[in-house]
């Protein structure tokens, strides 16, 4: 997500007349992409911050993104008093605007601005921003002379951060974001607070999107969301509005497009139709990342979760009875407060129940703002990490086993690239498995193109293979 947000922030300055340099030492203006999911990401935050304080002497513009940036605010002026810009995600939209505000400040103080391709800012403490320039998309101030424009209180708007311009770093599989923030409030986590209110594109420009980079030979598309199956399309005409499911297939249906994915799914706004999508339309991948966080009703209850380990079992048995084979990946939380020995044992139950082909697992981390910050009942942290290893061995076993099935069978791949040290090519099947495979000298697959492989070996995280020639 964060990575998506960073190449469309990087589209709309090349839109605007910046040029993206390869470091921060040939950089005029340093946008810093923030995330605070989980651990202590502030303090991170903070101590590269003080890494870039020495470049503030050559007149470097700094700015701070994303969740941190949201989730701290003010404080990052008074801790890094070098930054002049701090921008939640929900205020990006109106990044130019914002820029415009920094560069209108850098004439203010009689600074030449370089030529338009590799355009920098400086900043100058002696000078501050010239009246009238003090309000816009974010508010400008100047508190000792330092400018300082911040991007905090869009969080309730409904307006999306559309881009006319992407800078995808991947030329055969983008991602497009088809909805934003979230309304889910679950107790342990600091999203709907640092993204704001969930607000979706409508169908038509996702669309759009999807059929534009068909044309630049884009072939995998990604759709992506903190709840992506709460897209609710906000198109004016009743006719024209698309389900989640309806907008997969849409998009699976876009001719050139031969892999859809999406990211990540909500259990509570996991509807049937989604698997039916699945079923009827090929290009939709046979994987779906469905995240548990707890195999415990209790501890699902208390995560605020709004579902049962039942009601997640079922939506598990609507993807096993589907066509195809889907692949399914989660994410759990250990260690949650309050989380009993019968609780961890009931996660463990269900990996087992379901045969899961990746799980994502993290030590509960208390977040700024979050209920579950007042609970009681913290568990220790040396417990946290016990059970972290001991899941993870679990699901060790059940991947060893669940990825020696493919041995022998056929995949296709998209070639990704070429390990060298291992005079291998890497591929990723539609199931979002790994699969590096040798191929003779005179085949040379290009990266983007569908290969079949035979698959010769597993491994707990990969799979081993020759290309079919
Ligand atoms: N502590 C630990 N893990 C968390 N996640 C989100 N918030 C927290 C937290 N406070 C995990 C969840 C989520 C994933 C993206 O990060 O498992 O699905
Ligand atoms: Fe966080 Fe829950 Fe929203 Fe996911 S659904 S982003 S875990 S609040």
């Amino acid at each position: 997500m964060n990575v998506h947000d960073s190449e469309k922030v990087i589209g709309t300055l090349v839109q605007e007349g910046y040029r993206q340099v390869e470091s921060v030492e040939q950089a005029d203006l340093v946008l810093y992409n923030t995330c605070s999911i989980r651990d202590k990401a502030e303090q991170k935050v903070f101590n590269r911050l003080s890494d870039y304080k020495k470049y503030k002497k050559q007149g470097k513009t700094f700015g701070v993104l994303g969740c941190v940036a949201q989730q701290e605010g003010e404080k990052i002026f008074e801790r890094a008093p070098y930054v002049s810009l701090v921008a939640g995600s929900a205020s990006y939209r109106n990044l130019p605007q914002m820029l415009r505000q920094l560069e209108e400040a850098a004439v203010a103080r009689e600074i030449p601005r370089p030529a338009d391709e590799d355009a920098g800012l400086r900043d100058d403490a002696s000078v501050g921003m010239s009246p009238g320039n003090t309000r816009g998309s974010g508010l400008a101030t100047r508190d000792s002379g330092l400018v300082r424009i911040t991007g905090l209180d869009d969080r309730e708007t409904d307006k999306c951060f559309e881009t006319e311009f992407t800078a995808r770093s991947n030329p055969h599989r983008g991602y497009i974001t088809i909805i934003e923030g979230c309304d889910k409030f679950c107790a342990y986590c600091v999203v709907p607070y640092t993204r704001g209110k969930e607000r979706s594109r409508t169908s038509e420009s996702v669309l759009a999107e999807a059929r534009q980079m068909a044309d630049l030979g884009y072939t995998e598309i990604q759709l992506l969301g903190q709840n992506v199956n709460s897209y609710k399309d906000p198109a004016g005409n009743s006719s024209a509005r698309k389900t989640f499911a309806e907008l997969l297939a849409a998009v699976g249906e876009v001719p050139g497009i031969r892999r859809v994915r999406f990211t990540t799914s909500h259990p509570r706004d996991f509807g049937r139709d989604i698997v039916d999508a699945i079923d009827a339309v090929p290009a939709l991948c046979d994987h779906v990342h469905l995240p548990v966080q707890s195999g415990s009703t209790r501890v699902l209850d208390a995560m605020q979760r709004l579902y049962t380990r039942e009601q997640y079992l079922e939506r598990i048995a609507w993807m096993k009875a589907a066509k195809r084979e889907i692949s399914i990946t989660t994410d759990v939380i250990v260690g949650f407060p309050g989380e009993t020995e019968s609780d961890f044992a009931q996660t463990l139950d269900l990996l087992d129940e379901v045969g899961y082909d990746a799980v994502f697992a993290f030590k509960y981390s208390p977040r700024p703002n979050t209920p579950s910050l007042k609970l009681d009942d913290a568990i220790p942290d040396t417990e946290k990490a016990r059970r972290l290893e001991v899941l993870m061995a679990r699901q060790r076993e059940i991947q060893i086993e669940r990825y020696k099935k493919y041995v022998g069978t056929q995949c296709e791949v998209m070639v990704e690239g070429r390990n060298e040290a291992r005079s291998q090519w890497i591929g990723r099947t539609t199931h979002n498995k790994t699969l590096n495979f040798t191929a003779p000298q005179t085949a040379n697959p290009k990266p983007g193109a569908y290969v079949r492989v035979t698959v010769t070996n597993s491994f707990p995280n990969s799979l081993l293979g020759e290309l079919v020639v």
